[in-house]
């Protein structure tokens, strides 16, 4: 039997109530390369926010599942994504945010891609002042493609170009976002936590059951835990508290909301009537993360810097108390007493073994495809 398949046995049996993923599932650098050859290829992967990419030329490197990738933004203003990696001697080309003008430059022997991946140049290629070669087509040397969507603020790519269109593979989710006017919604802000010390599992699956926020947040939010619901509806997971009135002092959160996740990176909160979140949760490795979080206002609202500022030390205050939690979730699976998973509750993390039923799908594709089954 292959690795996966015997680390995931314990995860499959059937227990009441059910078990969490085993320790190496968040730790084990073999089953992080299953994940990154199959969660993070099949599926659409949030990568990035195009507020982010305003001007031709804006480009923003991210590395996904070890992929390098280059976000740009064309002349005719449309985001597209590229390996990030130069096809003469394929170094990485871009190293941070920044805008290249109307050409990517490569920084090594000047190589120069236009904002479509076109190869331009390659000075000097063939001898001094010779720019072409014997054999040597410009044209099947360009910035290899990356499959792309946007969605409203928010950049997708599908590495392996499989997976189905993006509008149906985020059907469910985007059903539950009926009555939006996205033309209304604005960016008011970002907050860049950095990296998180923690696998990304540990942060999705954070999100997406309610069962710690009147415990971890009981000073930033006023949401009691008997409002509270799970979201289980395909690849779209979640979690959601729906309130009569608004009940939250100054200070802290008590309005209805919802975070959706779309498997498997992206999560969306919206908070009633007019303010909506997103994150941009980026794996790097088995136990570390990098995250951001966009706010939006959804009425087309403008809101004063000095209330900016006041939900941004919010949101960054309740963030950083799922942090300590979700860091701690690491720290724990260094002990053999994590080894087979904790156990879930039957009532609020059933939306957490959905989420994880996805993952050991996907990771065990690999080892199917690896057979040639
Ligand atoms: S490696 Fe990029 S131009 Fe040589
Ligand atoms: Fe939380």
């Amino acid at each position: 039997m292959n690795a996966i398949t015997t680390l995931l046995e314990s995860f499959y049996e059937d227990t009441t109530p059910k078990r969490g993923l085993p320790a190496d599932a968040y730790k084990d650098v073999e089953f992080w390369r299953a994940e990154c050859a199959s969660v993070f290829t099949r599926n659409w992967i949030c990568v990035g926010f195009a507020h982010e990419l305003q001007a031709a030329g804006d480009a923003v490197p991210v590395t996904v599942a070890e992929h390098p990738l280059l976000l740009v933004r064309n002349m005719t203003g449309q985001i597209k994504a590229f390996h990030n990696v130069c096809r003469h001697r394929c170094l990485t080309l871009v190293d941070a945010p920044k805008n290249v003008g109307k050409l990517i430059r490569c920084p090594y022997h000047a190589w120069a891609y236009d904002l479509d991946g076109q190869l331009r140049a390659a000075p000097h290629f063939g001898g001094v002042n010779e720019h072409e070669a014997d054999g040597f087509d410009k044209s099947k040397n360009g910035l290899v493609p990356v499959r792309t969507h946007v969605w409203n603020d928010w950049i997708f790519v599908n590495l392996d170009g499989t997976a189905t269109e993006f509008d149906t593979y985020s059907a469910t989710m985007q059903a539950r976002l009926d009555g939006i006017d996205w033309d209304n919604v604005n960016c008011i802000g970002t907050l860049d936590f950095g990296e998180v010390a923690c696998n990304w599992k540990f942060i999705m699956e954070n999100f997406i059951e309610p069962y710690h926020v009147q415990f971890v947040h009981a000073s930033t939010t006023d949401q009691p835990l008997e409002d509270h619901y799970t979201i289980v509806d395909g690849n779209c997971l979640g979690s959601a508290v729906d309130l009569g009135e608004e009940i939250g002092t100054a200070g802290s959160l008590g309005v209805s909301s919802r975070y959706l996740t779309l498997y498997p990176n992206f999560i969306l909160g919206r908070y009633f009537p007019d303010q909506m979140g997103v994150y941009l949760n980026i794996p790097t490795g088995p136990g570390t993360m990098m995250q951001k979080r966009a706010l939006y206002t959804t009425e087309g609202q403008t809101l004063t810097p000095e209330a900016i500022e006041g939900l941004k030390k919010l949101w960054w205050d309740v963030h950083r108390e799922d942090h300590e939690m979700t860091e701690r979730l690491q720290l724990g699976r260094a002990s053999t007493v994590s080894e087979a998973g904790g156990v879930l509750s039957p009532a609020w993390e059933d939306s957490v073994r959905a989420f994880q039923e996805l993952v050991a799908q996907d990771v065990t594709t690999v080892e199917q495809s690896n057979r040639g089954e």
